[in-house]
């Protein structure tokens, strides 16, 4: 369950302004009558998600972890964050888990690609290739090369058992060549877009392949579908959530909303965030910045900004109350670095304390609003509902803005800018 805390925003939020809001907003959600409204599948995902491929889900990455050393996932933004997020918050950046999990599609560096390339060479990988619209340029690029490799290892036979595409139900050019090829294909459904799609099958699939839990995962966010399913704003915390960034930016005037962490295996899910919160809320003019920082590492570098620099953002912390690890700090005899005061401390108490002595330095002193989430555990439970809460107080967010959470058509100008450049055929004018 979320907690969530607004005493430390510097002003206080009348979140009484918004009550008539949240009743609106979320009639829209539920009624689908707002901007976008085709592309709210995600909302009702969890009790309507296909229980048939789910099945199916749990099937191949039990025969990919039976088979393969390393899963390529080929995929960019939407169709790859979320997978990326879930399996580095519940594995860690050292995972035990046999199926090592690599990200390819995800750039254009040659360096990156030519560095994944050789490294897979001598392995036993399979590709999960995740488009939704199936031609995105750095995926289609980074499968290509991929099968080029895979097939003058295994042959083509083989290597078409080893790809598993997730795309659009009938239309695209991956869509074509899976059913061309014969590769294993999982849907992304038609009402569900790139940013609100970590629970489908492209990012179940490979959270799969990684040991995540999905069950308890689609359970997390099942219960917080019942839970935020409320119009009520004072007893909502997604929509509180969602009034408070509103308020901080329109009438504090910050820009920037800044996801803090103070788990490095978090890094990922701010960059979840700052997708899904970037591109959905970005454009007409409008929107908070998403930035991200993972303290106490950043606290060295940003945490100077933060604390005296311009005064143009917030703070949103994630917190996990209770690690899934934890190191004991021991007395030594000698004592020469003098940190004996902290012996018979966890790191996770001491950790505690940064998060507390920060938020005291930033909202106190240096009046940096800063906003608390909670959550008790980091795990598959906790991050569905996790994932749910903040899929629904983006669209919420963006409704309050009065723009369409679900489109993103800046994101094809500078396609179109590349595709002449490379001389794609159609782009020449
Ligand atoms: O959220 C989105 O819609 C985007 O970030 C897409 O996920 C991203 O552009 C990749 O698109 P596609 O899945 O069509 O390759």
């Amino acid at each position: 369950m979320i907690k969530l805390d607004l005493s430390h925003t510097v002003s206080s939020i009348p979140l009484d302004a918004y009550i008539q809001d949240a009743k609106y907003i979320n009639n829209m959600l539920k009624e689908k009558s707002g901007l976008g409204n085709e592309f709210t599948g995600w909302l009702t995902l969890p009790k309507d998600y296909d229980k048939e491929e789910f099945a199916r889900i749990k099937k191949a990455a039990k025969y990919i972890q039976d088979n393969f050393d390393v899963l390529v996932v080929a995929g960019i933004g939407g169709s790859y964050l979320g997978a990326r997020c879930a399996i580095e918050a519940l594995n860690g950046l050292f995972p035990t888990n046999k199926v090592q999990i690599i990200y390819m599609g995800n750039t254009l560096s040659s360096n990156y690609v030519a560095q994944v390339l050789d490294y897979l060479k001598d392995k036993k990988f399979a590709i999960n290739c995740i488009s939704k619209s199936g031609t995105t340029t750095e995926t289609s690029v980074a499968f290509r090369l991929l099968k080029e490799l895979l097939i003058s290892k295994v042959g083509e036979e083989e290597a078409n058992k080893a790809i598993f595409a997730t795309t659009d139900k009938n239309r695209g050019a991956l869509k074509q060549e899976a059913d061309k090829k014969g590769y294993e294909t999982f849907v992304i459904p038609d009402n569900i877009g790139g940013r609100y799609s970590v629970l489908t099958a492209v990012g179940l699939l490979p959270i799969a392949v990684a040991g995540g839990d999905i069950d308890a995962m689609m359970k997390g966010a099942y219960d917080a579908m019942i839970d935020l399913d409320n119009e009520d704003i004072a007893t909502n915390p997604c929509y509180q959530f969602a009034a408070a960034r509103y308020y901080l930016y329109k009438v504090e005037n910050k820009s920037i909303e800044m996801y803090v962490t103070y788990e490095p295996n978090l890094t990922q899910l701010s960059e979840w965030l700052k997708q899904l919160f970037g591109e959905s809320e970005g454009k007409d003019g409008v929107g908070l910045l998403p930035d991200s920082a993972t303290f106490s590492t950043d606290l060295h570098s940003l945490g100077q900004f933060i604390q005296e620099g311009s005064h143009c953002l917030f703070e949103t912390n994630i917190i996990v109350e209770e690690p899934n690890f934890d190191v004991m700090i021991n007395s030594d005899k000698e004592n020469l670095d003098g940190l004996n005061f902290l012996a018979g401390k966890k790191l996770s108490y001491i950790n505690k304390k940064a998060f507390e002595g920060t938020l005291l330095a930033h909202s106190e002193d240096g009046k940096v609003p800063n906003i608390i989430i909670t959550i008790p555990k980091m795990d598959a439970y906790n991050l569905g509902y996790l994932f749910y809460f903040f899929e629904k107080a983006c669209g919420f967010s963006a409704y309050l803005l009065e723009i369409n959470p679900f489109n993103q058509p800046g994101v094809e100008i500078y396609k179109k800018r590349m595709f002449k450049l490379l001389g794609k055929p159609g782009y020449d004018k």
